[in-house]
């Protein structure tokens, strides 16, 4: 392995077009924060550098809805980022931001070493404009029908409704989002990074040179550049963000992606006169911390970037994690569908901690993880309260009852206090082991066995009875177990920074270095530890509760929301609806239609025909459990061929909020033919 003389951590920078949630704690930002202080501990040089991002259509949208300007947006967002971030102790070197002029310089002057060199290519194409708003549309600002699912509202880059990724060009019926307009082709130029050119390159250094990276990182990088990497546009048609450099693309703005990776730069310039040690010494070990959807970016993008520059450092790692969900639900900031980070702070003051080990020990590292109310609660009553709170309490309540708080002279060391002390230095390399791959979870369960270790000791030892019998022995136990309880301090120290702030405070110790870990004389005798107080306190039913029927109001709300986006349509003459022959049926035989997901091919029985249907049904029914099923068939509407089959009719069903549907079946059984008026 190769060796480095610092570490330098960044963390993915959050869009400021709204506050953090528990997803990018989990994501990112707790992680990257346990890293950095478990180096520190260690003593080692480290800068952790974070920031927001606060150019791109995220901003400029919100700015619209808002009806305030994207720096608006992107001041108010920051402030409450920072704070947020500040307050669950994520130790950044510093926090800064791309709307600074430092980070404007520094991503223009890369554009243009870049451009000077020669290593863009440009190209003209057409692009969606509106000519009422004299702007070119970016994907997000136009909207339109879904080709594949007929949703209304689809963005010119996806469909929410069906998921799929969409050109704007693809859309039926294109709207402009800022006239409601129907935008006109128009050409302009771009300048783009011939990702196509870096390829063999990319698969060297990656794909041969980084085979430890996490799988799933790996894994998408392989996937990207196995599919053909394709030049990337690194300018846009928009009237925020940092200005392309040269004359010729005035009125563009570098692409988001492009200046928000430089941002980590410019942050460290703005922290130290000294920042091109960490960017250009190839003994700085760059370590990229970011959630999966941050990926291409970071493993391919971005060191290309730096790679076409030609005197940068490229990333050692990127331990990109996947998705937090919660109860069992996407993360969503449009939908609310969120646990956000300043609120859980009013919700539950001085518990700063008990969230990050939630999340640590729940951590989406290699798979999407769901975070529930639930488990919080148990991991606080079961784990932190029950294991490390209850050891660590009752250490210092009977050294408070017994010895006035004074530590106690250790005797001769049985066989069984020394296997247990030893126990601390495997642990703490087994922390160690997990910590430096990158496998928080793991550390994290390998520090708690240090604790549940404690009140196995105890346990086993039961001072509370021997204490009468045999009070020299209790003395050695007593002080075995202030050790181990001295050693938590260090071990916690990179998860639990607040909690084990407070447990030193009441061991009135000061913060060891990692090294100590391990040592069975932290504490001396004679030393006076302060009264004992509690480390952690349940969390009760009622708190849950709350954050639950929380949770439950915003999807009413949201259920709510999707009846206003679905809003009445104008009215008709009864001569409109009477051309509809709609009529009860029942289906007679169902299979799926080959190669879809979606189609069923199915036989109704009309009471005058029986004919043949195919309806998008099958992700909601099971062919062979629907048969019987009277269902309403709107009879004349012209057929048409799906898949090669003719379909003579339409079922009617009914649609849920979450695209989920049921039969439109009458009340009671009812003769086939019957007509539905
Ligand atoms: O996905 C996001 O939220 C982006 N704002 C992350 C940017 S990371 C870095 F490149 F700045
Ligand atoms: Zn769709």
């Amino acid at each position: 392995m190769k060796n480095f003389k610092r570490t330098l951590i960044t963390s993915a920078l959050p869009y400021a077009n709204g506050p953090v949630h528990i997803g990018h704690l989990a994501g990112v930002y707790v992680p990257a924060d346990i890293y950095a202080r478990y180096l520190r501990l260690k003593g080692e040089e480290v800068a952790f550098i974070g920031g927001s991002d606060e150019h791109g259509v995220p901003i400029t949208l919100k700015a619209k809805k808002e009806g305030i300007t994207p720096q608006d947006v992107v001041d108010k967002y920051h402030g409450m980022i920072k704070d947020s971030f500040e307050k669950f102790g994520i130790s950044f070197d510093i926090y800064s931001r791309t709307s600074s002029k430092i980070h404007h310089e520094t991503a223009s002057e890369f554009f243009k070493t870049l451009y000077d060199k020669g290593d863009f290519i440009e190209q003209t194409s057409e692009q969606f404009y509106d000519e009422e708003a004299n702007q070119f549309l970016a994907d997000r600002y136009i909207t339109g029908t879904c080709p594949r699912c007929n949703y209304e509202k689809a963005y010119g880059d996806q469909c929410e409704s069906c998921g799929s990724t969409l050109n704007a060009t693809d859309l039926i019926d294109p709207k402009s989002v800022l006239s409601g307009n129907k935008p006109v082709m128009k050409v302009t130029k771009h300048w783009f990074l011939p990702l196509d050119q870096y390829e063999p390159w990319l698969r060297e250094w990656i794909l041969e040179g980084h085979k430890e990276w996490k799988p799933n990182v790996y894994g998408q990088c392989k996937s990207w550049i196995d599919g053909g990497l394709n030049p990337r546009a690194v300018t846009r048609d928009l009237d925020w963000g940092v200005p392309v450099p040269i004359e010729e693309a005035k009125g563009k703005v570098l692409y988001v992606w492009f200046d928000a990776p430089i941002g980590y730069i410019s942050a460290t310039k703005e922290w130290t006169p000294d920042w091109k040690k960490w960017w250009k010494d190839p003994e700085t070990k760059l370590i990229h911390f970011i959630g999966k959807d941050n990926i291409v970016f970071h493993c391919i993008i971005f060191p290309a970037m730096l790679k076409a520059e030609g005197s940068y450092i490229l990333p050692e790692n990127v331990p990109a994690n996947e998705f937090l969900n919660l109860e069992g639900d996407k993360i969503s900031t449009s939908r609310n569908w969120a646990v956000w980070l300043h609120e859980y702070l009013e919700d539950f003051p001085g518990k700063e901690d008990v969230l990050k080990y939630t999340l640590t020990a729940n951590a989406p590292e290699t798979k999407d993880n769901d975070f529930t109310w639930k488990d919080f609660q148990t991991r606080n009553n079961s784990e932190l309260v029950a294991i490390l709170g209850n050891f660590v309490n009752r250490t210092l309540v009977l050294t408070d009852k017994y010895y006035n708080g004074e530590v106690p002279v250790s005797g001769e060391l049985t066989e069984y206090d020394r296997n247990a002390l030893r126990e601390i230095s495997n642990l703490k390399a087994e922390v160690e082991k997990s910590l430096d791959t990158f496998h928080f979870r793991e550390a994290l369960k390998n520090a708690m066995d240090m604790a549940r270790l404690g009140n196995k000791y105890l346990a086993d030892m039961e001072p509370w009875k021997v204490v009468k019998s045999d009070p020299e022995r209790v003395k050695t136990i007593m002080n075995v177990a202030l050790q181990i309880t001295a050693n938590l301090t260090i071990v916690f120290e990179p998860f639990l920074p607040f909690s084990m702030e407070k447990l030193r405070g009441f061991l009135n110790l000061e913060k060891f270095s990692w090294q100590e870990l391990g040592r069975t004389d932290l504490i001396g005798a004679g030393h006076k530890i302060n009264t004992p107080e509690l480390l952690f306190e349940k969390i009760e039913d009622e708190a849950i509760q709350a954050q639950v029927d929380k949770l439950l109001a915003t999807k009413k709300a949201n259920e709510m929301e999707e009846v206003k986006v679905n809003p009445a349509k104008d009215n008709i003459e009864y001569e409109d609806f009477a051309k509809m022959d709609i009529r009860i049926g029942t289906i007679i035989a169902a299979e799926k239609v080959a190669k879809t997901k979606k189609l069923l091919k199915l036989t109704i029985d009309t009471g005058i025909d029986q004919r043949t249907v195919v309806s998008g049904i099958a992700e909601y029914f099971e062919p062979e459990k629907i048969i019987g099923q009277q269902v309403s068939l709107l009879m004349n509407l012209a057929p048409k061929t799906l898949k090669g089959i003719e379909s003579q009719g339409m079922i009617l069903m009914a649609e849920n909020s979450d695209g989920s549907l049921v039969f439109v079946t009458p009340a009671s059984k009812i003769k086939d033919g019957s007509e539905v008026r």
